[in-house]
């Protein structure tokens, strides 16, 4: 069968390999793959910045955004039959106790493996396997946007976890600012239109490009940041930083209101800042400021993303549709790793 596999620590290593078909043990399902989406952890995998072969593998197949069809899965009590559309999430359990508790997106030992990025096949291949605990069973009314799932349940997690630990005040968030726009940015822009904040996202692509007219259509306004500078767009009561620049973050941290709250969502490369760090905590010291990180996400965030997906269907009609920019056969793959100005999310088509 055709899979998509890098040479983990390879740079440009990834290519349409011919692979032997997987076998489902006892506790997974038989995946025929219908798309897989490209992220920016995909295009690490390919610098061979990131990634881990399963054991005994010299590669590793790629893919952990996903939508297939049920092949074949044993009995089980999720409600899950053979034909039915299903997103699998990405991490898989150790033993700690965050693991074994449902949170392995909050695992204590970095033990944990990951589909298509850390000791596990991933989904870009005709067939996949996956434990079937770990698999969100989809409505027919979002399958043609449910490959979005993956990204959507790592906004939720950071949103919910930002409204969770603001549980500790009585906090009425107003304006929220995200910081970029790739898919998690506006995934993350739609969530909080649903909630009803007012919303300014920013990145640096053009205000008649589409990633632009995305932000709006959710009645958000859009920034390009190459012709507004960051510092003049005021004061934030949530902050969602998604560049991955610790530049752009550093910037932000002073954009915080009073009672504030920021996430940190992107993978930051090593950076040396001259900041006046003293002045920034007592910034947020007076200010009861808190800033917290987030990864990846387990299957309640998953389960809450699509619930959200038929709500914003409703109230944004086709805002998710026109959030993946192109769809391509495996046979293109490079048209995925190799963007352009008008892309947002690239979809790879398996199968139908
Ligand atoms: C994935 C997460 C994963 C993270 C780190 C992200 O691209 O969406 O599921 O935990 O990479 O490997």
């Amino acid at each position: 069968m055709r899979a998509l596999t890098v040479t983990p620590g390879v740079k440009n290593s990834i290519k349409l390999a011919q692979i032997r078909e997987p076998v489902p043990t006892a506790s997974q399902a038989l995946l025929r793959v219908r798309e897989i989406g490209v992220c920016g952890t995909d295009m690490d995998l390919n610098q061979g910045f990131y990634g881990e072969a399963p054991p005994g593998s010299s590669y590793l197949v790629t893919g952990h955004e996903s939508l297939s069809t049920v092949e074949s899965i044993p009995k089980n009590d999720q409600g899950i039959s053979k034909g039915d559309l299903v997103v699998p999430t990405v991490r898989r359990p150790d033993d700690c106790i965050n693991c074994q508790h449902g949170e392995s997106d909050m695992c204590l030992t970095g033990n944990y493996k990951e589909h298509g990025i850390k000791g596990l096949h991933g989904f870009g291949s005709d067939l996949a396997v996956s434990d079937f605990n770990f698999l969100v069973k989809v409505p027919s009314e979002v399958a043609d946007v449910a490959v979005l799932l993956e990204p959507m349940s790592v906004g939720e997690k950071g949103v919910y976890q930002a409204f969770k630990i603001q549980e500790r005040l009585l906090w009425k968030p107003r304006r929220a600012l995200i910081l970029g726009a790739g898919p998690v940015g506006l995934l993350t822009a739609y969530l909080l239109r649903l909630k009803g904040l007012d919303v300014v996202v920013t990145a640096t692509r053009t205000k008649d490009s589409v990633k632009a007219q995305l932000a709006q259509r959710v009645g958000g306004t859009y920034v390009n940041t190459i012709e507004q500078p960051l510092q003049t767009l005021g004061k934030f009561d949530l902050i969602m930083e998604e560049t991955g620049s610790a530049q752009v973050a550093m910037q932000a941290t002073g954009m915080l209101n009073t009672n504030g709250i920021m996430c940190f969502l992107g993978i930051y490369a090593p950076t040396e800042a001259p900041e006046d760090i003293g002045s920034f905590y007592k910034d947020v010291v007076l200010g009861n400021k808190t800033f917290f990180g987030s990864v990846n996400a387990n299957i309640n965030y998953f389960r809450m993303g699509l619930k959200d997906f038929v709500e914003i269907q409703k109230r944004f009609p086709g805002v998710l549709r026109d959030t993946i920019s192109m769809r391509i056969a495996p046979e293109d793959f490079q048209k995925a790793y190799s963007p352009n100005k008008d892309s947002i999310k690239t979809v790879i088509r398996f199968n139908n």
